[in-house]
């Protein structure tokens, strides 16, 4: 095809979606006054002002460019008009993207952390330096996820010798994955790699990519492991994803999931769920986001330190994650991308996020009927286990 066909092809495609776009706001208000609400779509097919936030104006063009109709009308990506391109859609090596530094007015005003996510976060695909890729080949009923750094061996030893043991837990299989990114000599990390590559061919549950492994790269963390999950561990039923530094009672998380199943929620997404949450605008704090970048409020998110979801659900979320501007805090993109799916996270009173009352902590029984609870360090995780098997303590 020339390119002046193709132009043209585009422009009419423009003009039948203008006509489609005033049957819709016409068929909206003529039906103005009836009780059953007709949503107006948002103006799609209009050019995105620019003095919006970044954020935003991206997602703006990912919706643009996902919906349905418009991709009949454009069918590659070289066919998109220059304001709309997205560079999700390239799949160049991961290159600075330099034009942040205009786009967002307050750029050299931004925190360094803040201005490194904003120069990579059109890069959401790196190199696997470990990966166990036959792990579930006996799809495990639960797969268990830690978010853990190079440095953390003592962290993720505890988790393996307590509730992140491999095999058959409460009658049920259970395989235990952990994620890392790499720890960056510019980060002044000593050179962890031997001993990394060594505990990796030891237990076989370490999946490493070549990232800097930060703060403001977990979303890029999550992103990398769903896409794993999808390719290497699509049949496991569900996934309780975690930080390293949770106590994660798996019997019980086994036993929730057991009393679940007979009623068949392929939705299932759990947690400590927070609710009418938006940016923090103080640039101190560590969840900083400006305003320039975003503005609006939070979808309802479960605080990342313990989620519990099904299998459906993470393939789910892999999915749409294409779809969604990347946000710098995983937990709240995870809350962006349930959204979009029209899910909604449930909360549940055995996670504990904000951890339990200090009378309670030394309390055996208490730890019995939680599922998770932040924070505790690798000593407290094997006392407390001790107390979840011990077969002689009776709780009423
Ligand atoms: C254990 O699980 C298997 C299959 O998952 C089931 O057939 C069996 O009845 C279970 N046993 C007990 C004691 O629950
Ligand atoms: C770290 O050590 C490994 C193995 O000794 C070596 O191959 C690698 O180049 C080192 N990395 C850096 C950044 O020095
Ligand atoms: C995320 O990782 C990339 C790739 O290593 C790196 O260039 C970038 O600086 C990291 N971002 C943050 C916020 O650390």
């Amino acid at each position: 095809m020339t390119l002046s066909s193709k132009r043209i092809r585009m422009i009419l495609g423009f003009m039948a979606f203008n006509v489609i776009g005033c049957i819709f706001l016409r068929l909206s208000l003529s039906t103005h006054n009836s009780p059953q609400k007709i949503q107006i779509p948002t103006r799609f097919w209009q050019k995105p002002s620019l003095s919006g936030t970044f954020w935003n104006q991206q997602q703006q063009r990912l919706d643009f460019i996902h919906n349905p109709n418009f991709n009949t009308i454009l069918a590659s990506p070289s066919e998109l008009p220059d304001w709309l391109h997205d560079s999700k859609l390239k799949s160049d090596v991961c290159k600075p993207n330099l034009r942040v530094q205009r786009q967002i007015a307050d750029y050299n005003l931004l925190p360094k952390h803040f201005q490194d996510f904003l120069l990579y976060s059109d890069c959401t695909s790196y190199p696997m330096l470990i990966n166990q890729p036959t792990i579930c080949e006996d799809a495990p009923f639960l797969l268990l996820v830690v978010k853990t750094l190079v440095p953390h061996f003592e962290r993720r030893q505890a988790i393996r010798e307590t509730w992140g043991q491999v095999g058959v837990v409460a009658n049920r299989t259970v395989t235990t994955v952990f994620l890392l990114g790499s720890a960056m000599p510019e980060d002044n990390h000593p050179n962890l790699t031997d001993l990394l590559k060594y505990e990796a061919e030891m237990h076989r549950d370490i999946l490493q990519w070549d990232y800097r492994d930060t703060f403001f790269n977990l979303t890029l963390k999550d992103i990398l492991f769903l896409d794993w999950y999808s390719s290497f561990c699509p049949n496991s039923q569900f996934v309780l994803k975690g930080d390293d530094d949770v106590f994660v009672n798996t019997p019980q998380i086994i036993e929730f999931l057991d009393r679940l199943l007979p009623h068949k929620i392929p939705d299932l997404f759990t947690g400590d769920v927070i609710t009418n949450a938006g940016p923090h605008r103080d640039k101190k704090l560590k969840y900083f986001v400006p305003e320039s970048y975003f503005v609006g409020s939070y979808p309802p998110y479960a605080g990342g330190g313990g989620v519990l979801y099904s299998g459906q659900v993470a393939l789910k979320l892999q999915e749409v994650s294409k779809k969604v501007v990347i946000y710098p805090i995983d937990d709240v993109y995870t809350g962006m991308c349930l959204k979009k799916l029209g899910l909604v996270p449930e909360k549940h009173s055995g996670f504990r996020m904000f951890d339990i009352e200090a009378k309670y902590k030394d309390n055996p029984c208490i730890y019995r009927t939680l599922m998770i609870v932040h924070s505790r360090t690798p000593q407290q995780i094997k006392h407390i286990w001790r107390w979840i098997v011990h077969p002689e303590l009776h709780c009423q």
